[in-house]
């Protein structure tokens, strides 16, 4: 798959380009935004996520009233999976994504520039970004298992 290993000594996160970003040409504009901050994109690939990967990545939200559409909506084209290298690249990655509602989210961030609402019943908000150290590590080992 890719020759990519993790260093134990660096900070990674792992974001996705969700099918909306990607459907609409959105994907180097947001990897723009991650790099004109200074961070690095040490792997990247384009997937047509499955059942297995959705589960796995969104663990904590299973039995949840949004799960089974925000999986239909993660499965509706392909997603561009990426790993984030830099000091303090969680929060860092976090703050410039903005906040979960696109409509809600502030004027600057990724999706506060480019989302807004549908009404489609599903929550299109562009990109996903790890919300800490643990999670990033778990979800770089569904996305680029090859890399741990
Ligand atoms: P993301 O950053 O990928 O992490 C979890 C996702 O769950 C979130 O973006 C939204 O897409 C989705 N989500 C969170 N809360 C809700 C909600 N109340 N209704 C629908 N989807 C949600």
């Amino acid at each position: 798959m890719s020759d990519f290993k993790l260093d134990p000594d660096k900070e990674y996160t792992l974001v996705l380009v969700k099918p909306d970003g990607y459907r609409r040409g959105l994907t180097g504009k947001i990897l723009a935004r991650i790099e004109q901050k200074g961070y690095a994109i040490v792997a990247l690939r384009i997937v047509q996520a499955t059942d297995d990967d959705l589960h796995e990545h969104y663990v904590e939200h299973r039995g949840k009233h949004f799960f089974e559409s925000m999986v239909d909506f993660m499965q509706s084209g392909k997603l561009v999976a990426a790993v984030i290298e830099g000091t303090r690249v969680v929060e860092g990655v976090r703050s410039l994504v903005g906040a979960t509602n696109p409509t809600e989210a502030a004027p600057g961030t990724i999706r506060g520039d480019y989302g807004r609402d549908y009404d489609s019943g599903q929550i299109q908000n562009l990109v996903h970004a790890a919300d800490s150290p643990s999670s990033a590590a778990r979800e770089i080992k569904v996305w680029f298992p090859d890399a741990c």
